[in-house]
């Protein structure tokens, strides 16, 4: 059973809070980014798994899907994306790791930040590429191997100077992988680190050609206006996957 941390209320009010107040890295840099992979969504039959709040979903029926089903494990967020419903767009409460479709039921899986709370990820990506018809599209970001590595090890994995700024990151125990438990709004948040190799053979492994990675930074407008982005260029915070599923 995967952990289900977005039904926490505590977390629920912090992410919610980052998301539509002040500076979020998905609206600055994660969003444009696994928009920039998704060129060509019209009519194609889509999956988007961990949906959250509907924010892809919504995006993918307005560039002209011809349906979406997003998938999310938590009803708080499912919640948020009802709010906003379209014809096109169904919402379910499943736990990814649960999903059963017959061979070749999508065109294009996406799933934006939830791999890194997967831990039998390489089931499941095995389970996407059995659900996409040959030639159809994975395209995923996930939170970066050099920032997951270290999650969990100090309190900030920031190197600070003494004025507090953010001087370096920490990468430590990049070869040992598996669960991280770290602090982000409420302790106890489990993620999975893998390294970049793993990650990329799993995908090969599995049946998928990779076409394109991406380890951007924020988006330079982003950047002008809040300087405080600068820093992300320090480290990758997010890497951006896209894989067409072999013939
Ligand atoms: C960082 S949020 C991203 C939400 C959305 N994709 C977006 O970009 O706005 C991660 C989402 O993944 C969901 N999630 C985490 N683990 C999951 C799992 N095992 N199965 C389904 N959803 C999961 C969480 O509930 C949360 O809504």
């Amino acid at each position: 059973m995967p952990q289900n941390i977005y039904d926490d209320p505590e977390f629920f009010a912090g992410y919610d809070r980052m998301r539509t107040h002040g500076i979020s890295l998905p609206e600055t840099l994660e969003q444009p980014a696994i928009r920039s992979l998704l060129t060509n969504v019209q009519n194609k039959r889509v999956l988007d798994m961990g949906c959250g709040a509907g924010v892809m979903s919504n995006w993918l029926v307005e560039q002209g899907a011809e349906n979406v089903l997003g998938v999310d494990v938590s009803i708080r967020m499912l919640e948020k994306a009802r709010e906003n419903p379209h014809p096109r767009i169904e919402y379910r409460q499943i736990a990814a790791e649960d999903l059963e479709f017959p061979d070749g039921s999508f065109d294009l899986v996406v799933s934006s930040l939830m791999f890194h709370y997967v831990e039998g990820l390489k089931s499941l990506l095995g389970k996407a590429r059995r659900w996409l018809t040959g030639g159809g599209m994975l395209v995923f970001s996930t939170e970066h191997p050099i920032f997951t590595a270290a999650q969990g090890l100090y309190p900030d994995p920031w190197i600070k100077d003494e004025d507090g700024n953010n001087l370096a990151w920490k990468v430590d125990s990049y070869a040992s992988e598996g669960q991280r438990v770290s602090r982000w709004f409420v302790d106890g948040v489990v993620r999975y680190h893998r390294t970049l190799a793993t990650l990329i053979n799993w995908l090969i492994e599995v049946g998928f050609r990779v076409t394109r990675l991406l380890e951007p930074h924020a988006v330079v407008e982003a950047e002008r206006q809040h300087p405080v982005l600068l820093g992300e260029r320090k480290r990758p915070a997010f890497l951006f996957v896209a894989a067409e599923a072999a013939l």
